[in-house]
């Protein structure tokens, strides 16, 4: 028997890295799932690598930046599946690494606008969902240890410290209505996030860089995925409200 059997699932930013780990974890695991991202093609590929699974994957492209992409995701799930039960809002981007001196407000205003904004529309739109159906529902938000450790840029962590409070807000007024609401903090992980991040400021990366002496072997999305399965199934049924660090010890120091 699956860990998430009957379960209907959204996951943003499932065309590649964590999202798409998570993604195939949870369809292994029987989830039906709705799987979200911008590009189409890479969506469709993970439906089809997925078909054998016991699970059920169908996509809904979008950005997550724009707040219909959170109403389009969520009425896909429900006039699909007829319901909404765990939702992994996982979608997001890295800054150039600056410090505020030298951010710029396109880099402010983008890294804000999907890994804060979208989050947040996404988490709207699962809330309103969870409370017309009466009987609760989990978020799981990807956020980053760079929400309380400066492994970035100003941009970047100040939008995942942003996450952390949405998710304790969120756990904090619903918790009577059954909603769960909890962070994930990966720290170094395998993925294609540095192949999509702008180049590299020299003072930022020379600044940030020097922690990276601390953070040992990088993760695997899969390594994510397990611990994101944790915290969506039953089985942290009592978590509510918590940031889950997946850093291997990084940031022990
Ligand atoms: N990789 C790491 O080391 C690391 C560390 C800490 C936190 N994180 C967080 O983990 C999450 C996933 O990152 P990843 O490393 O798997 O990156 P990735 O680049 O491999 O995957 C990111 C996913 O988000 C999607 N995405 C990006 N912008 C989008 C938008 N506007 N609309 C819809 N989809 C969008 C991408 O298409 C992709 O599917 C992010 O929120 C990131 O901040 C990653």
């Amino acid at each position: 028997m699956g860990r998430l059997d009957g379960k209907v699932c959204i996951v943003t930013g499932a065309s590649a890295g964590i999202g798409r780990a998570t993604a195939e974890l949870f369809c292994r695991e029987g989830a039906k799932v709705v799987a979200v991202a911008r590009r189409e093609d890479r969506l469709r590929d993970l439906a089809e690598e997925c078909s054998e699974l016991p699970g059920e994957i169908i996509w809904h492209a979008g950005d997550v930046g724009d707040p219909a992409t959170a109403v389009n995701m969520v009425k896909k799930a429900v006039e699909t599946f007829g319901k909404l039960d765990i939702a992994v809002n996982d979608a997001g981007i890295m800054d150039d690494n600056t410090a505020i001196a030298d951010m710029s407000d396109t880099m402010l205003m983008e890294t804000f606008r999907i890994n804060t904004f979208g989050l947040m529309y996404g988490m709207r739109e699962e809330c309103r969902q969870y409370l017309a159906q009466g009987n609760g529902g989990v978020i799981v938000n990807i956020c980053s240890v760079g929400a309380t450790h400066q492994t970035s840029g100003a941009a970047y962590c100040a939008s995942k410290g942003a996450v952390l409070a949405a998710t304790k807000n969120t756990a904090f007024m619903y918790m009577e209505e059954g909603i769960r609401c909890n962070a994930l903090s990966p720290g170094g992980v395998v993925t294609d996030i540095p192949l999509v991040m702008p180049p590299s400021d020299e003072f930022g990366f020379g600044r940030t860089s020097m922690l990276l002496n601390f953070s040992g072997e990088l993760a695997m999305p899969e390594d994510l995925a397990d611990a994101i399965l944790f915290l969506a199934s039953d089985q942290s049924r009592y978590v509510n409200g918590e940031e889950l660090k997946c850093d291997g010890g990084w940031t022990c120091f």
